[in-house]
């Protein structure tokens, strides 16, 4: 299996509760690295452009309101099938249909506040991991 990298968002739901190192921990265990990590407030251009891809999706508004109503931390994983190991972590989208255990299951508060963002493919986390760092923030 290669290492892969992923990019990751602990989500403001958590940061307001202050629960990254618990989130982090789950990361850990799991035998991923993170090896690049900042907290950052996204504006709303920042977060309208990361998630383009829903920009047509009912909830968008909602979700672009969310992702800066409070600090997020992004972060690069790094480890052996880093994109579905990570996606297996979180869990499903809705914490309600996620598998104990999971951190959404776990942290989740809603669909929206689902405490970490996790990109889908290897294409996309590469996308994703070059939208906040450079190769020169990434230390694996
Ligand atoms: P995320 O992995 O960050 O990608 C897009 C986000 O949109 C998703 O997690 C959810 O938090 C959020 N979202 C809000 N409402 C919905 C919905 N009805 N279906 C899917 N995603 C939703």
């Amino acid at each position: 299996m290669a290492i892969e990298r992923t990019l990751s968002i602990i989500k403001p739901d958590a940061t307001r509760r202050n629960i990254t190192g618990k989130i982090n921990m789950r990361f850990e265990e799991a035998g991923l690295r993170v090896v690049a990590q900042r907290r950052i407030r996204l504006t709303r251009p920042q977060a309208e452009a990361f998630y383009a891809v829903h920009a047509e999706r009912s909830f968008f508004n909602d979700l672009c309101a969310f992702m800066i109503s409070g600090p997020v931390v992004v972060q690069v994983l790094e480890g052996e099938n880093a994109v579905q190991k990570n996606r297996d972590i979180m869990g499903a989208t809705n914490p309600a249909n996620a598998k104990p255990g999971s951190i959404r299951r776990d942290f989740g508060e809603s669909i929206e506040a689902n405490s970490v963002h996790g990109s889908d493919s290897a294409e996309t986390a590469a996308t994703e991991i070059a939208y906040f760092f450079g190769e020169i923030d990434i230390v694996g």
